[in-house]
């Protein structure tokens, strides 16, 4: 059975005293309401890493993540954080390749797959995001685009290692703009992504691999995403600033 996951990126947002507060109103609320097999997890940033630990120590099915790792071990780079320090603070779950990383930061596939390694290496679990523009979307080669992207950053592990990736599916023209993908959508890319996995690392693997939907995720529309049979949870932004959706989102399943 592959593990249902709602995971919060709250990207550049709250200060350390904003976090605290989201960070305790989260924990009480999934340990009061969840009961559900739900795995949560709060992907803060770097900053807050430390914080948001000691905040989730009482909750047990609540997990750190950050949001990024340097795709070195160490060493002189300024202002770089690496995989082995976001172990050392006790992250457990580190997001690759957001699509905000790959356009502003330039990003790409290659340099993906050696962060998914040195993540790894480093006992941290890759949420590893993939998704199509609007112009992919439009032409018509989304699937094939989507699939080169996991084959690109991902396909050269081993069966051991690609059974530790939680993939998620944010199609880029959904993602903070209002606009979700219909749940058919989603479920014909999620199911996609899921036989593409299957070809390679057969189908074991493949069902017991998370596929997590991200793109304007709300309580309004996260119960029809999640009925879907190849949607494993999702990767939340701007609804998992408010305690109340995003546990709201937890509670869709
Ligand atoms: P959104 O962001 O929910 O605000 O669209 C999702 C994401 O970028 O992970």
């Amino acid at each position: 059975m592959r593990k249902k996951i709602v995971a919060g990126n709250w990207k550049m947002n709250n200060t350390l005293e904003e976090g605290q507060k989201l960070t305790s109103e989260i924990v009480n609320m999934v340990n009061d309401e969840v009961n559900e097999d739900v795995t949560v997890i709060l992907a803060a940033p770097f900053t807050h890493l430390t914080m948001v630990k000691s905040g989730i120590s009482a909750a047990s099915k609540v997990y750190l993540s950050a949001q990024n790792c340097s795709e070195h071990a160490s060493g002189a780079y300024t202002g770089e954080i690496a995989a082995a320090m976001l172990n050392s603070v006790g992250a457990e779950y580190v997001i690759l390749g957001h699509s905000e990383r790959r356009e502003y930061f330039s990003e790409t596939n290659q340099q993906l797959a050696t962060k998914v390694d040195i993540a790894l290496e480093n006992r941290l679990t890759p949420i590893f995001c993939c998704g199509e523009s609007l112009e992919i979307r439009e032409n018509g080669d989304f699937v094939s685009f989507v699939c080169n992207q996991i084959n690109e950053s991902l396909f050269h592990l081993s069966e051991k290692e690609f059974s530790k990736i939680v993939i998620a599916y944010e199609p880029i023209w959904a993602i903070g703009t209002g606009l979700t993908a219909s749940s058919e959508q989603a479920q014909e890319m999620h199911a996609a992504l899921r036989s593409f996995i299957s070809d390679k690392y057969g189908n074991v693997i493949a069902e017991n691999t998370s596929i997590l939907y991200g793109g304007s995720a709300k309580p309004s529309n996260a119960p029809e995403l999640f009925a879907c049979e190849d949607v494993d949870g999702g990767l939340i932004g701007g609804a998992s600033l408010k305690s109340r959706d995003f546990v709201d989102i937890v509670k869709s399943f």
